[in-house]
């Protein structure tokens, strides 16, 4: 059992052996690779060094787009950055760098810098974290017809880090809908899903997309006949019919029956009976049809005209 409990023992202090020695070395290691950020945001940028150990550190700061032998301003110190960067470092050589309002001017590669109290040790963290910076728009497709599906999506120009999107439509936010990473799914599509479309990400509801119009044909519904003069109708006055309806795109195709007729009385938004009867119209758009309930109109008096019942 001893002897079990021992034996690991020595190729553990040989390796923290190693690592000691490998501390005595310059390194810079950046917790990422690259970076993409949203336009507005705040990004970190981290990493950690190491350095030899005669040395000491005068000081550590960020720079962009190094140049040989120039030796480049802290960033910090730039107007260009004023008042958006902040640096972190601690005791175990953990760094970062804090720049917020991200703007699309900051797309460089960020470097971190150490200076030492010997002149001629400086060392470039290189290859430094490329910075790309994103908005955010929604793709619609334009159009869709009411019963079919539709995607929409919240596109990026570069991948943001594990981003839930949060939809809005008409400036509320979407709970009830299915989102799919970057897709919102509208499956069957209903005329009450046309809109203005817009998503952020969660955590950043502040910046939002633009809206993208979405838009649903649909065959007329709510078809209906009404009388379209208003208040009472006088005896011996003539009555105008009109039909309404909603539909996408709106009707501008209307037909006339009369209850118990075969073939229409008349077109037209509005229709003027000339006989007493029962009184329909049908809406039409390229999507379909449909026809209201029928509505009673009667003969008013012995001169022809017409009266009107609700
Ligand atoms: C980077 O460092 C900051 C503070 O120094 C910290 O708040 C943040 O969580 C760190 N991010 C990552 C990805 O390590
Ligand atoms: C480092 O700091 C020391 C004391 O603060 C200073 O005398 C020295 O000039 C600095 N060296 C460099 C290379 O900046
Ligand atoms: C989108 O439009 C709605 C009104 O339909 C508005 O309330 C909202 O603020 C707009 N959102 C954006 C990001 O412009």
């Amino acid at each position: 059992m001893v002897s079990l409990r021992l034996a690991p023992t020595l190729p553990v202090i040989f390796l923290l052996m190693t690592v000691e020695a490998s501390e005595a070395e310059w390194s810079v290691k950046y917790k990422q690779r690259k970076m993409c950020a949203l336009k507005g945001s705040t990004v970190f940028m981290n990493g950690s060094y190491t350095h030899p150990d005669d040395l000491t550190v005068n000081k550590t700061f960020w720079i962009i787009d190094p140049i040989d032998g120039v030796e480049k301003p802290d960033l910090s110190k730039e107007s260009d950055y004023s008042g958006r960067v902040e640096y972190f470092t601690d005791e175990q050589k953990h760094f970062s760098l804090k720049l917020s309002k991200v703007e699309k001017k900051d797309e460089h590669q960020y470097y971190f810098r150490i200076i030492t109290n010997d002149d001629k040790e400086r060392w470039l963290g290189t290859p430094g974290v490329p910075l790309t910076v994103t908005e955010l728009r929604v793709e619609t497709p334009g159009a869709v017809t009411e019963g079919g599906a539709a995607v929409l999506k919240c596109v990026t120009t570069c991948s943001l880090t594990a981003p839930t999107f949060i939809w809005y439509k008409n400036g509320r936010p979407l709970t009830t809908k299915t989102t799919i990473n970057i897709q919102l799914h509208l499956q069957p599509v209903g005329s009450e899903d046309a809109g203005s479309y817009s998503c952020a990400v969660n955590g950043y509801q502040h910046l939002p997309s633009p809206n993208q119009t979405l838009t649903v044909r649909y065959p007329p519904k709510s078809v209906s006949v009404s009388n379209s003069s208003s208040g009472e109708i006088v005896e011996g006055s003539s009555v105008t019919l009109t039909c309404s309806s909603d539909g996408h795109p709106p009707v501008e195709n209307y037909t006339w029956f009369i209850e118990g007729g075969v073939s229409p009385v008349g077109s037209g938004h509005s229709y003027s009976p000339l006989q007493s009867g029962s009184y329909y119209c049908e809406a039409r758009n390229e999507h379909g049809a449909q026809r209201s309930a029928p509505l009673p109109v009667l003969n008013g008096d012995s001169t022809g005209n017409i009266q009107f019942h609700l």
